[in-house]
């Protein structure tokens, strides 16, 4: 398949086939494909100035994209850095971290998945194709992974709620004693991406807070997924009601233009000394305008309350098909992030990777795109433009249920 075109919620091939794109170039052309509002802002950005070097010289689109974001970030006073891919805001998010608490350690979570680069991939620790390699690495030192709340399959063997986040728990035993007990932060991501849509119960990230509050401990939120709006709030973090002290943003940020940020509360980003971050592209002045006008459609539009209305009705249409097809073994997310867990059998929750593939194939075939992940690459991902309509949604669950049944038959 070969993709040539895309417009809102559509893309086309080769070929002229049409495709409902449910995966937005991987959570990330939020505002749809094309947008017109995004597309004249970075021409008239590209007539006025490419290049300087932001790093070296001031430019005005950082200005005004940072103080926009300032406005509508959950701290009281915020610091932007600006990078180019989501990896790299990660790498400056964990220098900003050692830099304010002096400490070096640095917690994540289980199956996370936070970038490619050195630091960024011994962050994550996805399995698969997407994990760790003996010949690529040895990769850093100083990094603790820790269990992560995904209460369908919890490592820990508790069921939820009456295990009273367990996970917490050891958290607080992992820092005391898989540490230097010198840690500078957590990183998590709100809601599990490539990790297949892990969503963590409503109270988790709040008890944790409590936890790294006791210890000094950053919290960094990686919303390079679920920021600006996909989980039905502004911010992932929103959703789960916590305030954190960092937040990464990358991939919806520019609707498809390349360009990262890093969030922080106003003393912790202070921290960041001259000579530890510079980027020949950072903050990089047409994909700055890309990014303002990306925010400002946003926040124009409210399409963080479409995410949550149009998510409710993927959410409900999808949990139907979880009671009908066996092979259906668990629907999860928030807003418009939703997961489709693909098993052997509901009671074994055996995952079945090759029936996912098979899914997803006829999924395309039939005129639908969605992505894939999950620790066992047995996850469906949804995550369309979050300007998607009613007949959208409708379209993509008949799509839904034409593949599950051809599948059923096979
Ligand atoms: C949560 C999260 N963080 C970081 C990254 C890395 O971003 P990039 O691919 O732009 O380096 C990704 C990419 O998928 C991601 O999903």
């Amino acid at each position: 398949m070969v993709i040539v075109e895309g417009r809102d919620v559509f893309v086309y091939d080769l070929e002229g086939k049409r495709y409902l794109d449910f995966w937005a170039g991987i959570a990330t052309v939020n505002m749809g494909h094309g947008n017109p509002k995004v597309q004249e802002a970075v021409r008239r950005q590209m007539d006025r100035l490419v290049h300087i070097a932001s790093h070296a010289y001031y430019t005005v689109p950082p200005l005004n994209l940072a103080k926009r974001l300032a406005e509508i970030a959950p701290f009281d006073s915020c610091k932007s850095v600006f990078c180019t891919s989501g990896s790299e805001a990660i790498e400056v998010s964990v220098k900003i971290a050692r830099r304010f608490t002096r400490k070096h350690d640095i917690l994540s979570l289980y199956g996370s998945y936070h970038g490619r680069t050195y630091a960024a991939q011994t962050v994550g620790s996805t399995p698969g194709c997407y994990g760790k390699s003996y010949v690529v690495g040895p990769y850093l030192l100083g990094f603790v992974h820790v269990p992560t709340p995904y209460c369908y399959r919890c490592s820990l063997g508790y069921e939820y709620p009456s295990c009273n986040l367990q996970c917490v728990k050891i958290l607080e035993d992992l820092i005391n004693f898989a540490t230097t007990r010198e840690v500078a932060a957590y990183i998590a991501e709100p809601i599990l991406g490539v990790g297949g849509i892990v969503t963590p119960p409503n109270e988790y990230f709040r008890e944790v807070k409590k936890v790294l509050d006791r210890y000094g401990i950053l919290m960094v939120l990686d919303e390079v997924q679920t920021g600006l709006g996909r989980t039905g709030k502004i911010w992932g973090s929103e959703t789960y009601n916590v305030k954190p002290d960092m937040i990464v943003l990358g991939k919806a940020l520019g609707n498809g233009w390349p360009i990262s940020a890093v969030l922080t509360r106003g003393e912790v980003g202070d921290s960041l000394e001259v000579g530890d971050f510079f980027a020949t592209w950072g903050a990089h002045p047409v994909m700055c305008a890309a990014a303002e006008a990306t925010v400002d459609y946003l926040l124009r539009f409210r399409l963080w309350e479409n995410a949550e209305r149009m998510g409710s009705l993927m959410l409900k249409g999808l949990k139907e098909f979880e009671e009908r097809f066996e092979f259906v073994g668990e629907v999860r997310g928030k807003g418009l992030m939703v997961g489709v867990e693909i098993v052997k059998t509901k009671r074994g929750k055996e995952p079945d990777s090759e029936a996912t593939v098979k899914i997803r194939e006829g999924l395309a075939k039939n005129g639908l795109l969605v992505g894939l992940g999950g620790w066992w690459g047995n996850v469906l991902r949804i995550q369309p433009p979050l300007t998607i309509k009613r007949e959208h949604v409708e379209e993509a669950l008949n799509i839904f249920e034409k593949t599950f049944k051809e599948f059923e038959g096979l």
